[in-house]
């Protein structure tokens, strides 16, 4: 079995684990946050590299995984171009040898596809009225899903909400160049609570949804708060809430605790939160 190798260096690493996680349609094989991932499909092996030196959008070098290599070997072509030629084995010892804390998953978890293109990018300024409208919806169809209630957000101006981009950064999905998901990381503040950011409104409107996009998003905010350095992730979710109870585990997020009757619905109603915790970095 033969895979065509290709290498290039990235400059925004968590951005780029998201682009190339979704048009490979599956999440890496190996991680080292920051610095380097692989991603091992049918075809291709392909793997991104970040190096503050090494200017972004370059091909690093190209090369074939083929189990009947006995090791690792390169050369380069007339062009200038390096070769690479390795096993699967030879790849993960060399892995292993220059980057020993890189994380290997087994069996890394496809992304579902279909449908429509979907680009991942953190929001900017200029996306605030996008932001405002799906914040809208998702305040106005699931009440009882957010701390802010509808008609008090209504009386906020677009302007309103720019200090979540100057606080946080926003991680948005779009299809066709509309707004479909988005998941916010807000960092604390203090000396005592800056090793600390808060994951909120966490929305994906209701016809994109069951393709991957909410997973997606919190791995991309996930990667900016390692990026920051930040030593752990903080959300809330309501008990009954079955989804996100089951995504926010599978990404790591353990239960810390509950608060009860943290919102109390029009209808008189009241909501009970799990309250979640996620480590970033062993001993934190
Ligand atoms: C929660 C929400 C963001 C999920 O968005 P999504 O893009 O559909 O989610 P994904 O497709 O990425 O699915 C992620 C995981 O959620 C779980 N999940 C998704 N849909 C599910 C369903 N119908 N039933 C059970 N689990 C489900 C699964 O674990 C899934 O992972 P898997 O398919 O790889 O096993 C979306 O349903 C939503 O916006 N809900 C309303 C607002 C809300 O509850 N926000 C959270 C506030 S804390």
């Amino acid at each position: 079995m033969k895979r065509f190798h290709i290498s290039i260096s990235v400059g925004d690493y968590a951005a780029a684990v998201a682009e190339y996680s979704a048009r490979l349609g599956c999440e890496p094989c190996v991680t080292k946050q920051g610095r380097y991932a692989l991603w091992r499909t049918e075809l291709l092996n392909f793997s991104i590299s970040h190096k503050a030196e090494q200017p972004a959008g370059m091909v690093r070098h190209i090369g074939f995984e083929d189990n009947a290599e006995s090791g690792f070997r390169e050369e380069k072509d007339g062009v200038g171009i390096i070769w690479e030629y390795f096993s699967a084995e030879a790849q993960a010892k060399e892995i292993e040898d220059k980057i020993p804390d890189a994380v290997t998953v087994v069996q890394p978890k496809p992304i579902k596809a279909s449908g429509a293109e979907v680009i991942f990018r953190f929001l900017e300024t200029s996306d605030v009225g996008a932001f405002r409208a799906l914040r809208l919806r998702g305040l106005k169809e699931e009440p009882s899903a957010f701390l802010e209630c509808y008609e008090d957000a209504l009386e906020r101006p677009a302007d309103a909400y720019l200090s979540y981009f100057n606080n946080g950064r926003i991680a948005g999905a779009f299809v066709d160049n509309a707004l479909v998901g988005m998941v916010a990381l807000f960092p604390m503040r203090g000396a005592k609570l800056r090793h600390k950011a808060t994951i909120g409104g966490v929305y994906v409107a209701p016809e994109a949804r069951g393709r991957g996009i909410a997973r997606r998003l919190m791995i991309m905010v996930n990667h900016e708060a390692q990026e920051m350095g930040l030593e752990q992730l903080q959300l809330s979710t309501n008990t009954l809430n079955r989804v996100t109870i089951t995504l926010y585990e599978s990404l790591g997020f353990a239960r810390s605790g509950r608060e009860p009757h943290i919102l109390k619905l029009a209808d008189g109603s009241y909501v009970d939160d799990i309250t979640m915790v996620k480590f970033l970095k062993p001993g934190s």
